[in-house]
């Protein structure tokens, strides 16, 4: 039983305000004499150039301290190896953090995923992606607020497939001792930080007996230097029906898994508040950490003026909350939640409303 003094229940008071938060990694970025910090921006492919200029614009109308720097993100291979430019490299490992909108895979042939190329660069180890319901978005449920933490570097996307022989493929789904230590750990860490008593590793190690096992046997090693925290552990396809049930009963955990998993639950988990227009998240490592919304590029609706900027816009508010502006984060994420709120007329397309993504960003910047 939890006593009221308990470091757990103290941070959930203090968290109750700060969903949209990431941060147990501390952000070493430099403020420049102006007082502002310089945050690199991956515009990204399809809706993600409509989606940024609406982060512009509202970061620019709510002074937020913040001098944008675009990078580049070409792929090009050396060596047979998918690889980010050079200049790019040097600039986010100079800033340490960035906003990211989504890029475009080509599926089944080409370059690596940019995405992993640029997880594995910067060893961007947890992907942490919260989910609550939207209050005055109607949904079949209106109690979600889970916290998911995804293994990012290996597991299935570790990228390592080859032919045996023409007909038969081999897809290897790596997961070492380090990995799954280094997001335990951020997962219990993350689980104090936002006032959730427990830790839930989401698995199949009934299968995968050495994969999954390795990874559950590391988060319930480090469960032992967390005795405030809970540790429980659930088959991922239970979990999978137990969300859809009732999601209400992952509110008092924090859900650790391998990427696969966690990459297709969290999508599971969008669509229980609304959409994948909803759901920010941060990619977090020792030193660099980059935020992107859980969506795609949407190639369906790019270029018409129909793409909802809130995913993109709350992962901003996790990343303003990591690098400490904390009121800027509260300011523009009530915008948003307020607009979202405020009937369909302000709310775009994906949210059975009429907006269009501009509409939508001007409605924000009228109530900062
Ligand atoms: P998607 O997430 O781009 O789209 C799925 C559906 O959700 C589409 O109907 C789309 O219109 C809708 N949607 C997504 N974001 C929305 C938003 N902000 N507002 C309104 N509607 C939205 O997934 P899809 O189509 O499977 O992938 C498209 C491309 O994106 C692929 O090349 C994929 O590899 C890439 N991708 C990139 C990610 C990233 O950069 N982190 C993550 C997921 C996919």
């Amino acid at each position: 039983m939890l006593s009221a003094r308990s470091p757990v229940l103290r941070a959930a008071a203090r968290s109750s305000a700060r969903m949209y938060s990431s941060s147990v990694a501390q952000f070493t970025g430099t403020k420049k004499a102006n007082g502002h910090y310089t945050v690199n921006l991956i515009e990204g492919d399809g809706i993600g150039v409509e989606i940024s200029q609406a982060v512009k614009d509202i970061y620019k109308a709510a002074n937020v301290p913040i001098d944008w720097e675009p990078v580049d993100v070409t792929p090009s291979l050396i060596n047979g190896k998918t690889t980010l430019p050079k200049d790019t490299v040097e600039s986010i490992k100079k800033n340490k953090i960035a906003l990211k909108g989504p890029l475009a895979t080509p599926v089944g042939k080409g370059h690596q995923s940019m995405n992993l190329t640029l997880r594995k660069t910067f060893g961007l180890f947890a992907n942490v992606r919260p989910c609550k319901s939207v209050v005055g978005y109607k949904t079949p449920y209106e109690n979600v607020d889970t916290v998911l933490i995804r293994e990012n570097t290996e597991g299935e996307y570790a990228g390592i497939e080859h032919t045996v022989v023409p007909g038969v493929v081999q897809s290897i789904k790596l997961i070492t001792r380090e990995a799954s230590t280094r997001v335990a750990r951020y997962a219990f860490e993350h689980a104090r930080s936002v006032g959730k008593p427990k830790v839930l590793v989401v698995h199949k190690a009934t299968l995968m007996k050495y994969g999954d096992g390795l990874f559950l046997e590391c988060v319930q090693d480090v469960s032992k230097d967390y005795p405030d925290i809970k540790v429980d552990t659930e088959l991922i396809d239970n979990t999978c029906l137990k969300m859809v049930t009732d999601p209400g009963q992952y509110k008092d955990c924090v859900m650790v898994m391998p990427n696969l998993y966690g990459d297709i639950m969290s999508d599971l988990c969008s669509g229980l508040i609304g959409g994948l227009g909803l759901t920010p998240s941060g990619n977090m490592g020792d030193e660099v950490s980059i935020f992107e919304a859980v969506h795609g590029s949407a190639p369906d609706i790019a270029g018409k003026g129909l793409a909802n900027p809130t995913a993109l816009l709350l992962s901003s508010v996790m990343m303003l909350r990591h690098m400490g502006l904390n009121d800027h984060a509260t300011k523009i994420e009530k915008a948003v939640l307020d607009t979202i709120a405020s009937g369909p007329e302000n709310r775009t397309k994906d949210l059975k409303g009429d907006a269009t993504t501009q509409h939508f960003t001007q409605q924000v910047i009228s109530r900062l």
